[in-house]
C-alpha cells in the first residue's frame, strides 16, 4: 500500500497530455492503480487521474460512495473502478452546470458546464474493452477525471468565474443549497460548516 503525493495546479504534469497505456495488463499499471486507490481512500475522495500523482499515463480510478449520494437521487453506489485509456463520447448535446472540487486545487470549488449523458469506453487491468453509459453526477465525475488526462483543470472549463470560491467562503453555493435538495452531501456539509452562513443568508 502506498499513498502518493498530489500534484497541485501549476505543476507541469497537470498541463501535459498523458500518454496512452500500451499494455493495461502490465503489473506496473496495476500497482499505479492500487496506489491511486490507496490515496483516494486515505483522503476520502471519489476520483483521481494518474497525472495527479505525477504519473503522466491515461489511467483513472474512481468510486461512488453511498454517503455522497443525496436522498432522492437515482444513483447507485459503485465499487472501485479502474479505467485505462478512457475515451468519452457525449450521448446528447445537453449540458448541465455542476459544482466541482479537485484534489489538485485544494480549498476551492466552482460551477462547471458538463455533458449530462456520456458513454465512456475504456480498458480494464485485465485488458478487456468495456463501455459504460452514465449520466448526471457520475458523468460529470468522469469528464472531470478524463480532462486531467488532457491537461485540463476544471476552472479552464468554467464559463462563469464568479462561482469560483474558497471552500471556507461558499457564498454562491450556500445560496443555491437553500433551493437545491439534491446537492452533493459533501458540498452541503461544506455549506453547513460556513461560519458566516447566518449573517449572509438571513439578510
Ligand atoms: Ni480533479
Amino acid at each position: 500500500m502506498a499513498i502518493r503525493q498530489i500534484a497541485k495546479m501549476g505543476h507541469p504534469v497537470l498541463r501535459r497530455k498523458a500518454a496512452p497505456v500500451d499494455d493495461p495488463t502490465d503489473p506496473e499499471i496495476a500497482r499505479l492503480a492500487a496506489d491511486m486507490q490507496d490515496t483516494l481512500e486515505w483522503i476520502g475522495a471519489a476520483g483521481i487521474a494518474a497525472p495527479q500523482v505525477y504519473d503522466s499515463r491515461r489511467v483513472v480510478v474512481y468510486r461512488i460512495l453511498a454517503d455522497r449520494i443525496p436522498s432522492g437521487v437515482a444513483l447507485e453506489p459503485l465499487p472501485w473502478t479502474v479505467m485505462v485509456n478512457p475515451v468519452i463520447t457525449p450521448l446528447s448535446e445537453e449540458v448541465g452546470l455542476i459544482w466541482e472540487r479537485c484534489l489538485s486545487l485544494p480549498g476551492l470549488h466552482g460551477k462547471v458546464p458538463r455533458y449530462k449523458r456520456i458513454e465512456i469506453a475504456y480498458q480494464t487491468l485485465e485488458g478487456e474493452s468495456q463501455r459504460r453509459a452514465v449520466e448526471d453526477w457520475h458523468a460529470m465525475l468522469l469528464q472531470h477525471e478524463c480532462d486531467h488526462l488532457d491537461g485540463v483543470l476544471y476552472p479552464m472549463r468554467m464559463t462563469d468565474l464568479s462561482t469560483l470560491a474558497f471552500n471556507a467562503e461558499p457564498g454562491v453555493l450556500a445560496e443555491e443549497a437553500e433551493t437545491t435538495p439534491d446537492l452533493d452531501m459533501a458540498l452541503r456539509a461544506m455549506v453547513e460548516a460556513w461560519p458566516a452562513r447566518e449573517k449572509w443568508l438571513s439578510s
